[in-house]
């Protein structure tokens, strides 16, 4: 089989990320700068300060990126580039730079959806799985049920109505000090707690069996500290931590498990940055077993922002044809399936 290789280019949020994928499947370089610390100053990512780390670092990281691939800009059959949703300024600098390139050497362009990325980040280690199949992805700026029909077709099923899930970690982590970013946090706190000490609510959302909603649950861990401090009482981060993870991890799995029930789908993925949650991973592979259906899920590195998920996502859009023009700009609230 020939090989197409793919130049993909990531900078929505907080990593500055550029990689060389073959075939959408096989991976010849991942590089990934973290701001993470920079904003942890902050507690959170401040989008004027990631923008400006962007443009120092994105040349040095796609030179790094070719060089491990042992390859050129000229090898490249396409850049692919994520042009939303995401954060504007950040957007704006992947892609500059990719356009650029693109331009100056006469390649392909292909403009990509960060949750397509994110999505397709499962075909790099799991080569059997193709769609159509269910997915769950899972950030800090997206809680999104999808169908994935075909490559590069989605239907979704549900959607968060207030905060993503990743983003009621972070909020949580916040109230109690544990600082940003909260998933990786909350997860580790969690493994010393007892995720039945504390009863808090597992939202339904009226009318809508698969939208979630965890901003009620974020109030409900608040109120919880508050009430303890009121009381005197000192509260155990640790408790707190698996209690509030176990909340969001079991409508996870109930969503998804009732979209199982109802869609039948021959395997079911997670992805986004939360999905390298081990207690979410375990919850998933046990339920999915009980259903008898495949579970796949990227490893941790693939699960949170990257270029390689990009680069994959980038060759099934590149195969089918599909280009970005010249005047590809960044577009900051992107819906899934609209080009
Ligand atoms: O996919 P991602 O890197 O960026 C977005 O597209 O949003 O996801 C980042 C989010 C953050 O909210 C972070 O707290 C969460 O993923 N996250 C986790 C874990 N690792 C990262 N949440 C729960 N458990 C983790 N281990
Ligand atoms: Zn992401």
């Amino acid at each position: 089989m020939e090989e197409v290789k793919i130049l993909g280019i990531e900078s929505s949020c907080d990593e500055t990320a550029a990689a060389v994928v073959v075939n959408g499947r096989e991976l010849r370089s991942n590089v990934i700068s973290t701001q993470i610390p920079l904003h942890t100053l902050y507690g959170g990512v401040v989008p004027e300060i990631a923008s400006r780390k962007h443009i120092e670092r994105i040349n040095q990281v796609i030179e790094e990126a070719l060089k491990e691939a042992n390859a050129t800009l000229d090898d490249m059959d396409a850049i692919a580039v994520t042009y939303g949703p995401g954060l504007v300024g950040p957007l704006l600098v992947g892609v500059a730079e990719a356009k650029a390139i693109a331009f100056a050497r006469n390649i392909p362009l292909v403009g990509v959806h960060h949750i397509e990325g994110h999505i397709s980040a499962n075909y790099i280690e799991n080569k059997d799985l193709k769609p159509p199949f269910l997915c769950l992805v899972v950030s800090g700026g997206h809680t999104h049920l999808v169908r994935v029909k075909e490559y590069g077709e989605y239907e979704i099923l549900g959607r968060t109505v207030d905060d993503a899930a990743g983003e009621a970690f972070d909020k949580v982590a916040r109230a109690i000090g544990l600082g940003y970013p909260g998933g990786p946090k909350i997860e580790k706190a969690a493994l010393e707690g007892n995720p039945n000490a504390i009863a808090f609510p597992r939202a339904k959302v009226n009318g809508s069996e698969y939208d979630f909603s965890f901003s009620g649950l974020k109030s409900a861990v608040l109120n919880y500290i508050n009430g303890e401090q009121m009381k005197g009482n000192e509260v155990n981060p640790n408790d707190l931590a698996a209690s509030f993870q176990k909340a969001v991890v079991d409508v996870l799995v109930d969503h998804a498990m009732h979209a199982v029930d109802e869609y039948k789908p021959s395997a079911f993925a997670i992805a986004g940055g939360v999905a390298s949650n081990g207690t979410l991973r375990e919850a998933m592979r046990s339920a999915c077993e009980k259903k008898k259906i495949p579970f796949y899920h990227p490893s941790p590195t693939l699960c949170t922002d990257n270029a390689a998920m990009i680069g994959a996502a980038g060759y099934y859009e590149f195969i089918a044809g599909n280009r970005s023009g010249w005047d590809l700009n960044a577009v900051p609230n992107l819906k899934l399936g609209e080009r």
